[in-house]
């Protein structure tokens, strides 16, 4: 049984330990191991407990979504406006990271289509995300029908250069969550309220 559903400032320490966790075993090789190591669990509860409790933080990520099982919460995924205002893609996917052992389940894709959702409820119809080139996620946007698109930049991460390419979706509607059964509306249902345009960026 699987619960995909807004999250809540309790859900903070199972984020953050999803976030660590996973980038220790999905960017090993692409990251520098020292920085990998030197990933703080607490400093990322509070980064996350800081979004989820700030209005202004939801207000910004407009939308965290967890993947929660018997286990608890595996996986999570955020989305938001696109944050440079390029015009060709409204909306944003800042985040989505599921935990290794449960990766190749679905969840991703579950995750995926509930940001999408949410972000097409407040009026959003295009979907941009960027990833480390040589990241096997890659595959996954390919897989959910995203299209690669020219465009790019070079990150410094830890002292080493990552090379970020961008993937998008002219459309949600391939993309939404037909189906989520616990999916409950963000933490800000009013779609009037403007959103804000600067990011919250976790590097
Ligand atoms: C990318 C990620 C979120 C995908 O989540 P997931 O739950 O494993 O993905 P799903 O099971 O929903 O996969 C859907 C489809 O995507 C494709 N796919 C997913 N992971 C893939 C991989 N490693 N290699 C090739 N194809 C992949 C497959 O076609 C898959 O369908 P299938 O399993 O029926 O073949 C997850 O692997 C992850 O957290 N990776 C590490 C963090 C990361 O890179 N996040 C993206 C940051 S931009």
């Amino acid at each position: 049984m699987v619960a995909i559903r807004s999250a809540s400032p309790d859900d903070a320490p199972a984020i953050a330990r999803v976030y660590v966790e996973t980038w220790r075993t999905a960017y090993r090789g692409i990251v520098p191991a020292s920085y990998l190591a030197g990933m703080s669990e607490a400093a990322w509860e509070g980064h996350w407990r800081r979004v989820l409790d700030d209005p202004e933080g939801r207000e910004i990520l407009r939308c965290v979504l967890v993947a929660e099982t018997e286990v608890g919460v595996v996986g999570f995924a955020t989305g938001c406006r696109e944050w440079s205002g390029d015009g060709a893609y409204e909306g944003e996917l800042d985040d989505v990271y599921v935990l290794q052992a449960h990766q190749r389940h679905g969840l991703g894709r579950l995750l995926v289509g509930g940001v999408a959702g949410r972000l097409g409820h407040d009026g959003l119809r295009s979907l941009l995300v960027w990833v480390a080139d040589r990241s096997p996620a890659c595959a996954f946007y390919t897989a959910l029908g995203g299209t690669r698109l020219d465009r790019g930049w070079r990150r410094c991460i830890g002292g080493a250069t990552v090379d970020v390419v961008a993937y998008g979706w002219r459309s949600l509607s391939g993309l939404r969550s037909r189906e989520t059964p616990s999916f409950r509306p963000h933490v800000r249902p009013d779609a009037a309220v403007p959103l804000r345009m600067e990011p919250v960026r976790d590097l």
